[in-house]
């Protein structure tokens, strides 16, 4: 089964409008010639948004915010809404990051709320998912996944959530350095696939779900040859344009 490949980078809270016009244009030097059918996007702060997007206008590299209010517009200081980044030019947007789950009280419910929205306004979410270090030791991993793919995806129709990307992202291997071993990863993702089976049926052989935590140039061969692993949401590694395209240089011989 071919599915679309993602790599994908995750700024955080680095890079401001002058450094992150640098490495939007680093990327695009580096990514020259990179085989056409893995998705390349980065997801800048929202106010590094609109330096990127100029700096990678007219290459192939997408630019995606790391997070939507679910509100159109309103009285929500600090937020952005979907029709903004419609209107920006944005195609993706992350969900429900763990980062996000620890600091900013983002809950299943939310998740919901911000999928619909993005999905309302033509966007694809990226919803990551992922256990904790002491959800993993109490064997609980599949029951926190399928309880956060239930929360997030509630009430979608197949054909919405056939415009998903999910994003595994176990949160001890999250800046640890600690990656997910191969094992790990596929059994994960191969779980994930199979709650979507459930959720949304046969969407679920096209769906790509993308591994992060501590994806680097040394590990992610190993990663992106798995079965059920489609990409990489890249953190660190993403923040210099050479080492985001030695793990693209990961994804194997092009189909
Ligand atoms: P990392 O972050 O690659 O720095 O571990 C991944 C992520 O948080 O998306």
């Amino acid at each position: 089964m071919s599915r679309r490949k993602l790599l994908l980078g995750n700024w955080k809270m680095f890079k401001g409008p002058t450094a992150a016009d640098a490495l939007g244009r680093a990327l695009v030097g580096a990514f020259d010639g990179f085989r056409q059918d893995v998705e390349l996007v980065a997801f800048p702060p929202a106010i590094s948004i609109a330096a990127v997007s100029q700096a990678v206008r007219n290459s192939r590299i997408g630019v995606g915010a790391q997070n939507i209010h679910w509100l159109d517009e309103g009285a929500m200081t600090g937020e952005i809404s979907a029709p903004f980044l419609v209107d920006a030019g944005l195609k993706h947007v992350l969900v429900a990051h763990s980062e996000r789950r620890q600091h900013f009280a983002e809950t299943d419910e939310t998740a919901n709320r911000r999928v619909k929205a993005a999905l309302k306004h033509g966007l694809i979410p990226v919803l990551c998912v992922g256990e904790t270090l002491a959800e993993r030791d109490a064997n609980d991993t599949e029951r926190v996944l399928e309880r956060q793919l239930r929360g997030a995806l509630a009430g979608l129709s197949e054909a919405d959530m056939s415009r998903l990307v999910i994003a595994y992202e176990p949160v001890w291997a999250i800046g640890t350095g600690r990656v997910a071993t191969t094992d790990q990863a596929q059994a994960a993702h191969a779980f994930i696939r199979l709650t979507m089976r459930s959720l949304g049926g046969s969407l679920a052989d096209t769906l790509p779900i993308v591994y992060g935590g501590s994806v680097k140039a040394d590990n992610a061969a190993g990663l992106m040859q798995l079965p059920d692993v489609d990409g990489a949401l890249v953190g660190g590694a993403s923040l210099d344009a050479a080492s985001f395209r030695a793990i693209g240089d990961g994804f194997g011989a092009a189909a």
